[in-house]
Order: structure tokens, then C-alpha cells, then sequence
């Protein structure tokens, strides 16, 4: 009789402790926040930590910067019909300033992720690793050799579907877009030149992972092809994201463009791909580095 007592002690305090155990882990895991002035500073799921100040924006776990605070402010106030999410996203990006303006050095330490659009600059003499593609793959021109492995295996599997892609331009210099960008702008005037080709240092061609496919002209049309068709549905497959969408020029800052592919690698070409966002929109969210 007594020995039965003794193993029901034993048996609820074991299970006290377990359940103690679990419920510690848990709460440790999942929210761990402490307070400090305003800032409520939150480790969400083994993320890094985000501090927020938990009264003035509607969320619960987001990609707040406490540097970019006074920022969020005033482009809420002039954008009252956005959710926290979007005013979060699109300062973070630097879309508060005008293109062109705080411009920043890219970081080379990204590599194959390194962003380059119109807040940041690679530098003048920034030289990717570079090979030529073969006159199979291409009108001329070179990739950086990971891209251009991914660029070929995509280009043979499109062949085996009775699709014809090739490049028809990839790296260009930053004295070639110099030449390139004066040209347009000579053209058709600045503020149109600025919709369509990167000012020098500030185009992705630089970078050696770009690559414009079939065609670089709005006049072909070439969003109205089978080849395009393909390239929607099977580029992420191989890295490359459509770098231009339609609808996301306020971001990108640049007019839709069904032909220029930047590679990324598979991995976020494919979240890019199944969350239908912009580089900017993934860089911010994952690579930012505050
Ligand atoms: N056309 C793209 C934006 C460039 O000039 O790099
Ligand atoms: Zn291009």
C-alpha cells in the first residue's frame, strides 16, 4: 500500500516536471521579448532580433528598424491609405527618398545576391569573374561563370521544348553604360532615359549576372511570346528572376522588362518566384544588413 503511494508521488512529480520542462521551452522559443524604454526588442522563432515600438505600429513581427524610425513616420504620414507592412518594406528599400538620392555602395560581400539598382552603386572599376558565352547561347558578350552555367542548362532544356532563348547582351562595363546611358539620354532627355537604361554604376549588367534574352526592346513585344511564356514559368527553376516586373516600377524604378533576367540562384529565385516580389523586396527582407 505504501509502496503504491510512494510511486504516485514520484510519478506526478515527474510529470510536473516535464510539463514544466515543455512549457518553458516553449514560451523561450516562441516569445522571448523584453522591455526597454519604447522599444520592445522580440526573438520570434530563432529570428534575429527586431525592435519595434510596439504602440505606434500595428504589427507583431516585421522587418522594423529602430535607424529607420523617424522615416517610417513621415512616409506614413504621406501614405495613410498603406498597411505598416508595406511603409516598413518600401523605407527599408529607400523608397521615402527619391531615386538617385542617398545612394550607398553595394555590398560585394553578397556575391551572387549583390544588389545594384538606383540607391546602389557598384564601383567605377568593380570587374565580375567573367566567361564568354559560345556563339550557341549567345549574340556575344560574357556571364559570370555561375550564371552562365545556369544559363546554359536552361537554354538546352528550353531547346528540348521547342523553345529558342539566347543572350543578347550580359556584362557591360561601367564606361560601356556610361556610353549607353549619355546616348539615351542625348535621345530622349533624362527623365525618359532614367525609365529605362541604369545610370553608370547602377546597372545590373555590371555585375555580370544579367542578361537580356531575345531581345532589349519594348517594340518586340516580347511579353507576347511562347519563349517569354516559358522563361515565366521555368527560369526560377535554374536562378534567374524576371528582374522588371510590370506593376513593380515604383519599385524598381525602372518600365517593365520581359526580357532581362538576373540570376539569384535557385533557392531565392524560387521564393522571388512563389511570393511574386521584387530583389529589392528579398533583399530588405533577408540580406539587409542594419
Ligand atoms: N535596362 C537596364 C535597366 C539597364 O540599363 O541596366
Ligand atoms: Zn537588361
Amino acid at each position: 500500500m505504501k509502496l503504491k503511494k510512494n510511486v504516485k508521488v514520484i510519478f506526478f512529480i515527474i510529470m510536473l516536471i516535464v510539463i514544466s520542462l515543455i512549457s518553458l521551452s516553449f514560451f523561450n522559443h516562441v516569445f522571448d521579448y523584453k522591455l526597454q524604454d519604447s522599444i520592445v526588442e522580440i526573438n520570434y522563432n530563432d529570428n534575429p532580433i527586431i525592435k519595434f515600438h510596439a504602440s505606434e505600429f500595428n504589427i507583431e513581427v516585421s522587418d522594423y528598424f529602430e535607424k529607420n524610425y523617424e522615416r517610417y513616420i513621415s512616409y506614413k504620414k504621406e501614405n495613410s491609405d498603406m498597411t505598416d507592412d508595406q511603409i516598413i518594406t518600401n523605407v527599408n528599400i529607400g523608397l521615402d527618398n527619391e531615386f538617385y538620392t542617398n545612394i550607398r555602395s553595394s555590398n560585394l560581400d553578397d556575391g551572387i545576391l549583390v544588389l545594384c539598382n538606383k540607391y546602389n552603386q557598384l564601383p567605377k572599376n568593380y570587374v565580375p569573374s567573367l566567361v564568354t558565352m559560345t556563339s550557341k547561347y549567345s549574340t556575344g558578350g560574357s556571364l559570370h561563370p555561375v550564371a552562365y552555367k545556369a544559363f546554359k542548362e536552361m537554354v538546352d532544356v528550353a531547346r528540348s521544348d521547342g523553345i529558342k532563348i539566347y543572350n543578347v547582351s550580359a556584362y557591360r562595363s561601367y564606361w560601356t553604360q556610361h556610353y549607353l546611358y549619355n546616348r539615351y539620354v542625348n535621345r530622349d532627355g533624362i527623365l525618359k532615359a532614367d525609365t529605362y537604361s541604369a545610370r553608370p554604376g547602377h546597372s545590373e549588367h555590371q555585375t555580370g549576372l544579367a542578361t537580356d534574352i531575345n531581345t532589349a526592346s519594348s517594340s518586340a513585344h516580347f511579353e507576347n511570346t511562347k519563349e517569354y511564356a516559358w522563361l515565366i514559368e521555368n527560369s526560377y527553376k535554374y536562378g534567374f528572376i524576371l528582374r522588371y516586373p510590370k506593376g513593380k516600377e515604383y519599385i524598381t524604378g525602372y518600365k517593365y522588362e520581359p526580357w532581362h533576367y538576373r540570376y539569384v540562384g535557385i533557392e531565392v529565385a524560387t521564393y522571388i518566384y512563389e511570393h511574386n516580389i521584387t530583389f529589392e523586396e528579398y533583399y530588405v527582407k533577408f540580406l539587409e544588413q542594419y
